[in-house]
């Protein structure tokens, strides 16, 4: 539990400590669809989605309750379960599987359009490269991601709209940003196109 106060968690070991805890998970879990999801699937009409760091799969029961073919990934293998029960009587239910969003190797087919809410904040320089070339390959060409990072990331990488740009350039390129105060912290939203 100290360990959790005093820094964020960053390795699959960690999260599963935080998501076997009854209450702190919640803080992330906004019950809330922020409404950039609710724009993107009303603008995009995906028939498929890929949800990177999925926690408790809320976003993508979401999703599925949209008639997407909805994909969760998340590394901890306690949040996968969790959200694999929140969704076992529902008709339409997502995938949900357990990897590392910079080892998506099990993970063969393309996706319409995928998306983050706070786990790209959660890597370091390497892990982001990995995710990125991840990201391209399973996003189809001129597909969008869309990502909700907090400006101070808890991998200590500054991210803005300009680094942001930067770290996709070689994939992808930066549409739009918002500013947010989602959760009360500065963040981000940001759309990235995956080039063709
Ligand atoms: C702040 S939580 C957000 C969860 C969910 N997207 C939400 O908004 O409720 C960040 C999530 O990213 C996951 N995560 C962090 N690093 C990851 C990695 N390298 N691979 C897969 N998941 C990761 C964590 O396990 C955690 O569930």
């Amino acid at each position: 539990m100290n360990e959790i106060k005093s820094k964020p968690p960053s390795t699959s070991d960690q999260f599963n400590k935080v998501y076997n805890l009854p209450i702190v998970h919640w803080v992330w879990s906004d019950i809330r669809i922020p409404k950039e999801l609710n724009e993107f699937v009303a603008t995009n009409n995906p028939k498929s989605s890929l949800d990177l760091g999925c926690g408790l799969g809320r976003y993508s029961k979401f999703m599925a309750q949209q008639g997407i073919k909805a994909t969760g990934v998340d590394f901890s293998s306690v949040a996968i379960e969790k959200a694999k029960k929140e969704v076992a009587n529902d008709q339409c239910k997502p995938s949900f599987i357990v990897s590392d969003v910079t080892n998506l190797e099990s993970i063969k087919q393309q996706f319409d359009v995928s998306y983050d809410v706070g786990c790209f904040h959660c890597l370091n320089e390497e892990g982001q490269q990995k995710y990125v070339s991840e990201v391209y390959r399973l996003l189809k060409p001129g597909g969008i991601h869309l990502i909700w990072a907090l400006d101070s990331a808890p991998s200590d990488i500054r991210l803005t709209p300009d680094n942001i740009a930067k770290i996709f350039e070689n994939g992808f390129q930066l549409v739009n940003s918002r500013f947010s105060r989602r959760r009360i912290i500065a963040s981000h939203w940001y759309w990235l196109v995956r080039k063709k």
